[in-house]
């Protein structure tokens, strides 16, 4: 599983952040980035969907 983070939509809400903190890092201009390259490791592949489902802006994509 992929999870990638488009830069042009994230606007800093940091939800994806709080519900998936292994998978995502935040800049200091408070956007998120994908952390491993945005390989998502094994067991973590709920809290990938959950913090995709609950960003507002749509900014992260998930691929299998
Ligand atoms: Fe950005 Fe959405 Fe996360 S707006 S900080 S990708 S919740």
């Amino acid at each position: 599983m992929l999870l990638r983070i488009n830069q042009e939509k994230c606007q800093g809400h940091n939800r994806c952040h709080a519900i998936a903190p292994e998978l995502v890092n935040i800049d200091d201009y408070g956007n998120a980035h994908e952390r491993e390259d945005g390989v998502v490791p094994p067991g973590l592949e709920v809290k990938a969907r959950l913090a995709a489902a609950n960003c507002p802006e749509f900014a992260i994509d998930i691929t299998e």
